[in-house]
């Protein structure tokens, strides 16, 4: 199984820097066999920059798109909303469900999130699943138990978890420039291994750098990470996964 190595480019840039951006990834990645060879990537745009980012990665398969939100109800009447189908239709094979900015900035529970992972499962897609603890439940030494209870709100309902992946992210981590240490990595991903079994790709997100992914992406039950600034720099953004070479 290759690693994933996603970036998530939030709500940031415009259309001629979504464009240079894609660009100097794609001529990176295309001049690099071993980064090809070893890892998955994938780009989940502002959705509005979804269309000129595809447009650039015609032909190039090396390289996925991905949303980073979607509604969990089929096309209708519904003012504002995206559903999986046009995501699928705009070419996205992945797509970001409970973010904990999404959590956080618009009261997404864990019934959202997991009716939002089945509407990506049902448009054929992957949904990417986020979960993890806040500083103060850290703190407290809950983390364990609230990312169980994540999980256990947020999964699909599905007999077989391979077509999801699993976005371990603290919240204290993510944007702060603080990062989960190895051990505690190790034992969340043991854990969530645990519960969703050998075939799901768990990947670690938060403030994942060039000069830390190396340490995290060797840590057991890694299969890569989702990355938000870091992802905004072809060279950062590339930079992690060769850390992990
Ligand atoms: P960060 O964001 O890399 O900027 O910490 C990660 C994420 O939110 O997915």
């Amino acid at each position: 199984m290759k690693k994933l190595i996603a970036g998530n480019w939030k709500m940031n840039g415009d259309l001629d820097s979504a464009r240079a951006l894609i660009a100097d990834i794609v001529n990176r990645v295309d001049a690099d066999d071993d980064l090809q060879e070893r890892f998955e990537f994938l780009v989940c745009p502002p959705t509005l920059h979804i269309g000129s980012v595809r447009h650039a990665l015609y032909g190039f398969p090396a390289i996925k798109l991905g949303a980073q939100d979607c509604s969990p109800l089929g096309n209708g009447a519904h003012t504002g909303d995206l559903s999986a189908a046009m995501l699928k239709d705009s070419a996205c094979s992945y797509v970001i469900v409970g973010h904990s900015e999404r959590r956080a900035d618009h009261g997404e529970d864990d019934a959202l999130v997991q009716a939002k992972a089945k509407a990506v499962l049902a448009a054929d897609m992957i949904p990417i699943i986020c979960v993890g603890e806040t500083d103060a439940q850290r703190e407290s030494g809950e983390a364990l138990d609230v990312v169980s209870a994540q999980l256990k709100g947020s999964l699909p309902d599905v007999k077989h978890y391979d077509d999801i992946v699993v976005a371990y992210e603290p919240v204290w981590a993510i944007g702060t420039g603080k990062v989960a240490g190895v051990s505690d990595i190790e034992e969340m991903h043991a854990h969530i291994r645990g519960i969703v079994g050998p075939k799901v790709r768990i990947l670690y997100g938060g403030s994942m750098k060039p000069d830390n992914a190396g340490d995290i992406l060797r840590v057991a039950n890694v299969d890569g990470g989702l990355i938000g600034g870091a992802s905004l720099k072809a060279e950062t953004f590339l930079g992690i996964a060769r850390a992990g070479l």
